[in-house]
């Protein structure tokens, strides 16, 4: 059967301005970095991609090495939108990136123009769409002269291939530079990804007052430290795990749940219960209380935490009592 989406999709989403753009994004968006590649079960990811969009999520982030094996995400993102959501194209925000090894050779890695380009063609060709929403610089390059880098994004706009660009774990300095190299070309930089959680605060050393000051919008990955910042490893390392699954391309594996995040995870966790929401939700909401940020980038192994997840919607606010408590867990970390 058909899919058709929810007739309520958008009731009870909030959608955020994407910094001083046009541009809304859900408070919340998926990510498809891990459980949509090729090893991973397809009508599961079909029931996620289904039931994200269903609940007013409208951005879905994939990067061309996304898997594994690299490239395979887009693949599956492909076939579902081919069956599913050719007809909600112009309701969905649908991102890519380049930056990071995907072919051999000299051309497939880092920041150059020949690079960028010719990945944001695979990237189309094996997502089957005529352009992406947002492209972006997937991390700096400090060998490529910036000016070729933001070139390429540039380039990119103009040939209609990407509506919009972005870059991802650049630096306060770096994006800075960024911001005003494209500023100079003419195509405003839309938005910055950042790695961003309770476990890592880097982004408020600076780089959220650049996005702030200057209009960008923010998209934090990883908000539950790929899973830590739930109550999943409270009682050891479940065989259903991202932990357990030992799937490379940059997951998380065992030793990353050492004894002293796990003593953090369990009074957190108090803290969350208090609340009234679990620590997944906690974890979520206490990175939208910024209003610097535009949406919380979520990536789901199964369709239930996707529900689960967009709950912690209902309380985005914490008390001055609530933020001094999870700081003193946090620091020193
Ligand atoms: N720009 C970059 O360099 C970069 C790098 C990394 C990621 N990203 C983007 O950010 C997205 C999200 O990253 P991420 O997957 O690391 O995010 P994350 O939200 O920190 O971790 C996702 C994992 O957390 C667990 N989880 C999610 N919701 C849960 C819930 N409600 N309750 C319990 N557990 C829950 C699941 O683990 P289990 O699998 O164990 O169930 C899930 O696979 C990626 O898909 C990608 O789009 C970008």
């Amino acid at each position: 059967m058909s899919y058709e989406a929810n007739p309520s999709r958008y009731k009870n989403m909030p959608y955020r301005r994407c910094g001083k753009s046009g541009l809304m994004l859900p408070a919340l968006s998926l990510g498809l970095w891990h459980n949509f590649g090729a090893i991973d079960n397809l009508e599961n990811a079909r029931a996620i991609l289904q039931l994200a969009f269903d609940s007013g999520i409208t951005h879905f982030d994939l990067a061309n090495n996304y898997g594994p094996p690299a490239g395979s995400a887009e693949e599956t993102f492909g076939k579902i939108f081919k069956d599913d959501f050719k007809k909600y194209r112009d309701e969905l925000v649908i991102s890519t990136k380049a930056g990071w090894g995907m072919w051999d050779g000299p051309y497939g890695d880092h920041g150059s123009k020949k690079y960028l380009v010719a990945s944001l063609d695979q990237s189309l060709k094996r997502m089957g769409l005529d352009y992406v929403d947002i492209y972006y610089h997937h991390r700096p390059d400090p060998n490529t002269p910036l000016e070729e880098t933001m070139g390429a994004l540039d380039l990119i706009v103009r040939q209609g291939k990407a509506l919009y660009v972005g870059i991802s774990s650049y630096s306060a300095t770096e994006t800075e530079a960024a911001i005003k190299v494209l500023n100079g070309l003419g195509t405003k930089c839309l938005i910055h990804q950042p790695r961003y959680s309770m476990f890592d605060r880097w982004v408020e050393n600076g780089l959220l007052d650049v996005l702030g000051r200057e209009g960008i919008g923010c998209i934090p990955f990883s908000p539950l430290e790929q899973g830590l910042l739930t109550n999943k490893y409270l009682n050891g390392i479940p065989a259903d795990s991202r932990a357990a699954s030992h799937r490379g391309n940059g997951a998380m594996e065992e030793n990353a749940i050492t004894p002293e995040k796990i003593e953090k995870v369990i009074k957190l966790n108090e803290i969350a219960i208090s609340r009234g929401q679990n620590l997944a939700q906690m974890a979520l909401s206490w990175i939208l209380k910024d209003d610097r940020i535009t949406t919380v980038l979520i990536g789901v192994s199964k369709p239930s935490q996707v529900t689960d997840s967009i709950n912690c919607l209902a309380n985005t606010s914490f008390t001055n009592d609530e933020l001094l408590r999870i700081k003193n867990i946090l620091e020193p970390y």
